[in-house]
């Protein structure tokens, strides 16, 4: 799959113009591109209760759902729904996700997820090593 890198920063740019983020005054926009070539994004949003803060990967996630570009599979059956996704601050430079971020990216991309830096994309098993999967709690939930 080819992967337009400067369309998809240019995108979440254009995401991190339509944040709000009154609070912190960081501006944040992701824009992932889909298995089936849907480029969906996603910006954050602030709250006055600071916690309940939406980072712009979390929009973006429910846009892949939203979308049906994020259609329901098993978990961690292959075959993922994001392949790549930029994430970056309102200057339109890369941000590295925030470690709630990498988790939620996991489930939508899985370890090779390809994730843009300054230095060039990685991939999200470099950013998220020995991650809690959904094969851990298929292994170590107790049945009642
Ligand atoms: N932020 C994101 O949107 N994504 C991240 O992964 C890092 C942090 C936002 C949340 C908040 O609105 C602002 O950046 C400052 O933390
Ligand atoms: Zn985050």
């Amino acid at each position: 799959m080819i992967i337009d890198w400067p369309g998809l920063r240019a995108a979440a740019t254009a995401a991190a113009e339509r944040a709000y983020a009154p609070y912190s005054g960081l501006r944040v926009g992701a824009a992932g591109l889909a298995a089936d070539g849907q480029v969906v994004t996603g910006c954050n949003v602030e709250n006055s209760s600071y916690g309940l803060t939406l980072c712009a990967e979390c929009g973006l996630v429910s846009a892949l759902h939203a979308s049906g570009a994020g259609a329901a599979r098993a978990p961690g059956a292959g075959a993922e729904a994001l392949r790549a996704v930029a994430v970056v601050a309102g200057d339109g430079q890369p941000l590295l996700p925030c470690g709630r971020c990498r988790q939620l990216l996991l489930e939508a991309g899985g370890p090779d997820l390809l994730v843009d830096t300054a230095e060039g994309p990685v991939e999200l098993k470099v950013l998220l090593p020995a991650a809690f999967t959904g094969a851990d709690l298929a292994a170590r939930r107790e049945t009642r």
